[in-house]
């Protein structure tokens, strides 16, 4: 991948301009970090509330900042029900293609419908307001609908992403101590039935907490089932209790709204605390300004919902905001390379917003895909989840937004619950760079000691100032939350992204990537950690290191050197041994791309392992400080 250019420039064309919901950065960005509050309190009276805030944000024990204190809502008030009031009602809120080509849509009013129906059904099922249900399903609308009847009685939402094992799924139950999952018995994906329901019944053998599951039919393939622990859904939808009229319950602003477990560096998964009020304003902020969102606008983000991205902008941003969106099932290339484009084609989508790995992958197929559809209706392109490196960008720029789609890089994380860094549409683009920082937030990258570097200088990028979206906590672990993201830069009370980058001289901030053990395969969250505890559960194995090395399509894959006990060789064999045991382990993402077998890890005096000596080796730089090493 070459590096990216600091000098290249992509002003927006006059019409992008004139047509822009924000038509000026600088001086509003200098308001809303005079004026925080009053910046906020502009977003927040856009939303509807049960009862207003008393103060916008409350300091008093950081760093458990407390957004609209007071104040009372559901994000359901704001992303199903006042649409109901107004004409947004008939509006297409979802259109779904499933990967064999069935659709569905629902407009608004619709969507209440099955959402409330989806909440009488988990109401009958016991589950209340601060209960946790458990989320694993293929991209089907029920998803959608489970998580909004979450959010309507008050229960918090986990999604697990569709591709984890049913061990990572079991340990995911079992922290958040979750009595009812909903499932199905499986999707669809490259032309195969990937089973879901059959990898949760073995994760409810591993847990205690499990009482309930809900599955939804979509395959038709042969599921086992128990009485009195397996519901059918469309069994429950036929039942009374299944009324198609709930009332959406009320909420304090910080009450939980979902928790969402994601890899650190250090331990196992933990479960980020998002909450109503703040996290209503930032999406539906962000998402409206980033994205220039329009009342006719046909909204696309192919990410996949058990991610953040899915959460706050497949989801609440884009309902919120009244939008329609899009939602596909399966793979970008099945059953052709240009599957993406004839559902922009057909379904006249304007905004795509995806990530650098599904723009590479689709770039490799050549330009004749997307050109040999009409994907003219595109006037707005976004990128998240790993920096992208120019060719992506340029090919996503040339050939998919045909040269007049600026690019929305969107630099943030599962903790941020939104965009930290992002362009406007107005803003010039540098490819490869996620521009500025959004209205609000006051960043700086600096060293360890909390120095600002000078610019074109590599250092830790912190946010120095809170944020409505930001995490409340860590659930059941507000310790951790401190000393994951608050210690280091304690003195100054900045929040710690764990991300290496640098600002240019134009103000320009670049992402290096991460400066922890935290490896982004794919765009995915993944733990040298939680890689490291699943390989030592192989027999073979009595230590290993996972670290992240450059992949032309993954962005970065998953390198392991493995210490092997006494009566185990190194050989091929083992080494596929291994992979499939990461993936029946933790999942088909945590596969290794090469498994190397050692003597002995570098490590330092202490005993920590040095990723970062068996990285720079295998890239051939130079080793560093080595002062700190064993003997
Ligand atoms: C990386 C995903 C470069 C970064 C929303 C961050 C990015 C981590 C970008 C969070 C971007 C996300 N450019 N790097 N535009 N967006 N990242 O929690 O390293 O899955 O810390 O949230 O992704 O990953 P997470």
């Amino acid at each position: 991948m070459a590096a990216n250019d600091e000098k290249t420039l992509f002003t927006p064309s006059q019409e992008v301009v004139d047509q822009a919901n924000v038509k000026e950065y600088d001086q509003q960005y200098a308001f809303s970090l005079e004026q925080p509050e009053v910046f906020w309190a502009e977003q927040a009276a856009q939303l509807s509330w049960y009862r207003e805030w008393d103060k916008v944000l409350d300091k008093s024990n950081p760093p458990f900042f407390n957004w609209f204190q007071g104040g009372r809502t559901n994000i359901i008030l704001n992303a199903i029900d006042r649409h109901l009031l107004s004409a947004t009602r008939n509006k297409l809120a979802v259109i779904w293609e499933g990967e064999p080509g069935d659709t569905r849509t629902f407009s608004y009013h619709a969507l209440n419908r099955e959402v409330s129906q989806f909440a009488n059904i988990l109401k009958s099922m016991g589950v209340k307001k601060g209960d946790v249900v458990t989320i694993y399903m293929p991209q089907i609308p029920e998803q959608l609908f489970a998580m909004l009847a979450c959010a309507k009685i008050g229960a918090a939402h986990s999604v697990v992403y569709g591709g984890f094992s049913h061990e990572a799924l079991a340990d995911r139950i079992n922290d958040a101590n979750s009595r009812v999952v909903i499932t199905a018995d499986g999707g669809y994906r490259r032309g195969k039935v990937v089973e879901m329901k059959s990898v949760v019944n073995k994760a409810m053998e591993l847990s205690p907490t499990m009482e309930i599951c809900i599955t939804v039919k979509r395959t038709g393939i042969e599921v086992y089932m128990e009485n009195d622990r397996d519901y059918w859904y469309h069994d429950l939808k036929s039942l009374p209790i299944a009324s198609n009229k709930c009332e959406t319950e009320v909420m304090d602003s910080s009450d939980m709204l979902f928790l969402l477990y994601t890899s650190g560096s250090t331990g196992r998964p933990k479960a980020l605390v998002h909450t109503h009020g703040g996290y209503s304003v930032y999406t539906a902020t962000t998402h409206r300004m980033v994205f220039d969102i329009k009342p006719e606008d046909r909204y696309w983000c192919a990410a996949d919902p058990g991610w953040i991205t899915g959460h706050s902008y497949i989801v609440y941003g884009p309902l919120i905001n009244g939008s329609t969106i899009m939602l596909y099932e399966g793979a970008p290339n099945h059953p052709y390379p240009d599957r993406w484009w004839k559902i922009v084609e057909k379904y006249g989508i304007n905004i795509l917003y995806t990530s650098p790995t599904a723009i590479r992958g689709l770039m490799r197929f050549g330009d004749s895909w997307p050109n040999r559809n009409d994907i003219s209706s595109l006037r707005l392109l976004g990128s998240v989840g790993e920096p992208i490196n120019a060719e992506a960008w340029n090919w996503f720029h040339k050939v998919v937004g045909r040269g007049n789609c600026p690019i929305m890089d969107t630099w943030w994380q599962t903790e941020t619950g939104g965009f930290v860094i992002a362009p406007l549409p107005i803003t010039p683009l540098k490819p490869g760079s996620a521009t500025k920082p959004f209205f609000g937030n006051e960043l700086a990258i600096v060293d360890d000691a909390g120095n600002e570097v000078a610019a074109g200088e590599e250092g830790t990028l912190v946010i120095k100032t809170p944020w409505p979206g930001m995490a409340k906590s860590v659930f059941n672990d507000p310790q951790r939350f401190i000393s994951t993201y608050w210690e280091k830069y304690s003195k100054q009370g900045w929040y710690h992204t764990g991300d290496s980058a640098k600002k240019d001289e134009d103000g320009y901030y670049w992402i290096i990537g991460r400066n922890d053990d935290v490896i982004k395969v794919s765009g995915y969250r993944l733990g040298s950690a939680e890689i490291e505890g699943v390989m030592a559960r192989h027999p073979a194995i009595v230590e290993s290191a996972a670290i992240a090395l450059p992949h032309h399509l993954k962005g970065n894959a998953i390198h392991i050197t493995a210490v092997l006990r006494n009566n185990y060789k190194p050989s091929k064999e083992l080494e596929l041994e291994l992979m499939l045991h990461m993936e029946e382990h933790l999942g088909k993402i945590a596969r290794p791309e090469a498994i190397q077998f050692a003597e002995l890890l570098p490590k330092t005096r202490s005993g920590k392992i040095m990723r970062r000596l068996l990285k720079s080796r295998a890239m051939g730089l130079p080793d560093g400080d080595l002062s700190t090493m064993e003997e």
